[in-house]
């Protein structure tokens, strides 16, 4: 049905779907998207926190926290005040404190520098004499800061995103929907990026230091995140239906892909450790606990069960809120270079109207995500086996 009559026979009218790109600093970005979720992990954040200080009572060096993938910062501000919080009241009123923000080199660090300085709305890192943010514009995959110099690692919705391209999915644009081969070569790129994260974070903890990720991932009974009903790969079809209508092309098809791989299991982020890896064992770290966790999102509209026409367009907006953040990028970057701005931005909005119809539709379903949530330790030298 075309997208005109299927307003008409719903009676309802749709609002352009105009949104900006990536994180643009107003309500929605990745709030919409899973409502904080690097704040799952406050507590075992908090609790590894207490260790750090606990053993730097009597030192006056800096206590230092990284957020990598941290996109605009706003997720993890919230617990990173917290800490500062805790610190300089555990520690001393003058602890220095350095807050490390990495993320891409092509990701907003404009956007990121506002955030933490603050506006009307939002206070910002609370900055005092003793609190130095640094930012790192530099690939997560790589070692970012040198050797022995960091207290604290956390990530939350990042690792997902693979380092590099390694194949075209010929049939559809995200890897539910890669054939065997190119399954492969995703799960093959998503160890040995998942092992660079965890010996490069190694090198830069100090001994009795932590990291804490909270990744999209699998779990052990199979499931993976559900955003919208079907999942990613069914909306994804909706990509595969403009090329048939000829609003792409085969290549501008081709050349869509979701690089990432989101369907990882507990045991694939335990595999740096059960596999004996010489460089995870000299560094002395030790995978202190693995869990999954299914996360609805919280949304008030998510939760209504019976929706009317007005609840469910609610849910449609939201739904589209959530997942254009993040699928923008990957549908523009498969558009030909030759199309006008206007070209791509009109083709892209006909792919989010068609999945807001579909999340009307379909607005019974309760949306959430699968998450496993990893702790690592490295061992002061004396407790290395
Ligand atoms: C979905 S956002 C999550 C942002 C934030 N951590 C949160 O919890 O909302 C994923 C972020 O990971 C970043 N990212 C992807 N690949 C990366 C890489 N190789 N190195 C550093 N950051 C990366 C992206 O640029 C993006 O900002």
């Amino acid at each position: 049905m075309a997208e005109e009559s299927y307003l008409a026979a719903n009676g309802v009218s749709f609002p352009t779907m105009k949104m900006d790109t990536m994180f643009s600093g107003q309500e929605g970005d990745m709030y919409c998207i899973h409502g904080h979720a690097g704040n799952i992990s406050r507590r075992a954040i908090l609790n590894s926190l207490k260790k750090i200080t606990d053993q730097r009572l009597e030192c006056q060096q800096p206590i230092s926290i990284a957020d990598f993938g941290t996109a605009d910062g706003r997720a993890s501000l919230s617990l990173v005040n917290e800490m500062i919080d805790i610190i300089q009241t555990d520690l001393r009123k003058e602890q220095a404190v350095i807050i490390y923000y990495n993320d891409q080199p092509m990701s907003d660090f404009n956007l990121l520098s506002k955030v933490i300085h603050g506006n009307e709305e939002s206070a910002g890192l609370s900055i005092n004499n003793s609190i130095y943010p640094v930012m790192i514009p530099r690939t997560m995959y790589e070692q970012c800061l040198p050797d022995n110099s960091l207290d604290l690692a956390i990530s939350s919705v990042a690792t997902h995103y693979l380092s590099k391209k390694v194949c075209h999915i010929k049939n559809g644009i995200c890897m539910g929907t890669a054939d065997d081969t190119e399954q492969g070569l995703m799960r093959e790129q998503g160890i040995e990026d998942w092992r660079n994260f965890v010996i490069s974070r190694g090198r830069e903890l100090k001994p009795g230091g932590f990291l804490i990720t909270m990744n999209i991932s699998s779990n052990d009974i199979g499931e993976t995140c559900l955003p919208i009903d079907k999942g990613v790969p069914h909306f994804a079809s909706f990509w595969s239906d403009m090329k048939k209508e000829g609003l792409i092309t085969q290549d501008e098809y081709i050349a869509t892909n979701f690089n990432s791989h989101y369907m990882r299991t507990p045991a694939d982020f335990a595999e740096p450790f059960s596999s004996d890896i010489p460089e995870v064992m000299g560094l002395g770290l030790e995978l202190v606990s693995l869990r999954s966790v299914k996360h609805y999102l919280q949304k008030p509209v998510f939760q209504i069960g019976n929706k009317d026409d007005n609840e469910k367009l609610e849910y449609s907006r939201e739904t589209v809120a959530m997942i254009y953040p993040w699928m923008h990028h990957v549908l523009y970057g498969g558009l030909s270079k030759k199309r006008t701005e206007e070209e791509k931005e009109r083709i892209i909005d006909k792919f989010f109207s068609r999945l807001q119809m579909y999340a009307f539709e379909h607005s019974a379903h309760k949306p959430y995500l699968i998450f496993t949530e990893v702790i690592v330790k490295k061992c002061q030298r004396h407790d290395v086996k």
